[in-house]
């Protein structure tokens, strides 16, 4: 039985799925990462720990299959969290520092003094000037200790999640990166697909540091024993957004997604066309239908699923993430409860790296049911923040949005998206797109799908259409929204 194996490396942990030619997923594992705070809007992951987990969790996967004696999978797929950065000895392979998650906040005054460069850095990334990204990260890293001297002598590798999996998979013989994720780095000139060497040497960063940027699909290394036990291709890489585009078949033009994971990211394929930046929406590099790379519009929304692990973790009012369906139905409207879940600032279309989780509306009738009916409602309102300039920025009309991401199994929060968005939302039957994808940049490259039409061939998907009345309430309810979000940003900016 020909498969590849899918590692997608995110935010809260990795999964693994073994994806057979026929589709099927005949091996799985998944294994948590711990988070680390260690201050105030700062978030860290142990590089080395996602490293194991990630290798503990694809070996399970592999089992998991059973394979018959002496085959392992064709290739490897990888896709992973993007942004987070991690800087590494070469001569040990040992990480300096703890990775910098993309949702750390530490260099948002940084991002601050950056405004006069802030139109030039647009241009040259197709970003906005804020913490999110690597480059400000990085510059944080080098200047600790005697890091950037190291840096200077050509002693330390630096890269994304990505990267440092590959390095170590392949026994610190790549240190590559592919054009996807070089173009959440804020270092990666999104006009010429090269590292840009203005921005280099705006954050102190030497070429020597940086990984080889290579296409998303095709063979780039090859594991080692040591680590999988067995010499696979690794033939696919990609961000984890831009591998659940692919995983969604959205290789064209006009072809867009959301994912509802940690946060929620909204991606438009625009093809060859370059659209200007604007309305808070990012452009970046997204892959066609062979991984090459097309341009992107991206809505990245900080915190999704995120709110409602908060409610469970942070807060204890709910046991499971799957009970908010039944919380929220239970409530005939959400009685002027809305939660803006700004916990690491405020991402697209605001871009507020001061704002913060803000919640009104509270009255004595308040309940745990109106917190996670208002957790889930967040989650469509701020889609449909940026789904409708995403929509005139790219030049299409959305007349279906297809989803994925872990929070899209809630049937409550789809009907209620398509409610407050007035389109037909199409949900594939796994929503694990991501892997997916992974899987088909992998498998193509090695000839186990002829093409995306065939990758795809056996996926179905489940229709939510607007309920008439539900649009009109929910319209209403998203008017709501928009004074919850100005009380948000008007608590972030008011510094009196
Ligand atoms: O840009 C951050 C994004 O790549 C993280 O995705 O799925 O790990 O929340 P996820």
């Amino acid at each position: 039985m020909t498969c590849v194996l899918a590692i997608d490396q995110g935010t809260t942990g990795t999964t693994c799925l073994v994806i057979a030619h026929d589709g099927r997923v005949i091996g799985r594992a998944y294994r948590e990462i711990t988070q680390f705070y260690p201050a105030p809007g700062w978030v860290e992951h142990d590089a080395h720990e996602i490293l194991e987990r990630t290798l503990a969790a694809a070996r399970e996967a592999i089992a998991e299959a059973q394979l018959t004696a002496n085959m392992v999978p064709a290739a490897i797929g990888i896709t992973n969290q993007r942004e987070t950065i991690v800087l590494w000895e070469r001569a040990t392979g040992r990480a300096v520092h703890k990775a910098i998650v993309w949702q750390d906040r530490r260099t948002a005054q940084r991002c601050a003094e950056l405004a006069p460069q802030a139109a030039m850095i647009g241009e040259r990334t197709g970003l906005v000037t804020d913490p999110y990204f690597s480059a400000t990260k990085l510059e944080w890293l080098l200047a600790q200790n005697d890091h950037r001297t190291r840096a200077e002598r050509g002693e330390l590798a630096a890269g994304t999640i990505d990267s440092w999996l590959i390095w170590h998979l392949s026994g610190g013989t790549a240190h590559v990166t592919d054009h996807t994720n070089a173009s959440r780095t804020m270092l990666y000139d999104i006009g010429s697909r090269a590292w840009s060497p203005e921005l280099c040497a705006l954050f102190g960063v030497p070429a020597s540091l940086l990984p080889t940027i290579v296409a998303s699909s095709g063979e780039v290394a090859r594991s080692t024993q040591a680590t999988l036990g067995a010499t696979i291709p690794i033939t696919g890489i990609a961000g984890d957004q831009q591998a659940a585009l692919f995983g969604q078949g959205g290789w064209a033009a006009g072809d867009g997604k959301n994912t509802y994971g940690t946060g929620a990211f909204l991606l438009l394929n625009t093809g060859a066309y370059r659209p200007a930046p604007g309305s808070g929406l990012l452009t970046t590099i997204a892959c066609d239908e062979r991984g090459a790379p097309v341009f992107a519009l991206e809505a990245s929304i900080f915190i999704a699923g995120a709110a409602v692990q908060w409610l469970r973790d942070g807060l204890g009012i709910i046991e499971t993430s799957a009970e908010t369906e039944a919380l929220a139905r239970g409530l005939a409207s959400n009685d002027g409860v809305y939660f803006v879940p700004a916990l690491v600032g405020l991402g697209a279309p605001d871009w507020e790296p001061n704002a913060r989780g803000t919640i009104v509306g509270l009255t004595r009738g308040t309940t745990r049911a109106h917190m996670a009916r208002a957790a889930l409602e967040a989650m469509a309102y701020a889609t449909r923040d940026v789904l409708g300039s995403m929509g005139s920025q790219g030049g299409v009309a959305f007349d279906r949005l297809r989803v994925d991401g872990g929070a899209s199994a809630n049937d409550w929060l789809m009907q209620f998206q398509s409610d407050v968005l007035g389109v037909p939302i199409e949900r594939p039957d796994l929503v694990e797109t991501t892997a997916l994808g992974a899987a088909g940049l992998a498998g193509l490259a090695v000839g186990i799908w002829k093409d995306g039409a065939e990758f795809l061939a056996s996926r179905h998907f489940t229709r939510f259409t607007p309920d008439k009345v539900g649009t009109v309430s929910a319209a209403s309810a998203y008017a709501g929204w928009r004074r919850a979000i100005r009380a948000a940003l008007g608590w972030a900016r008011d510094t009196e």
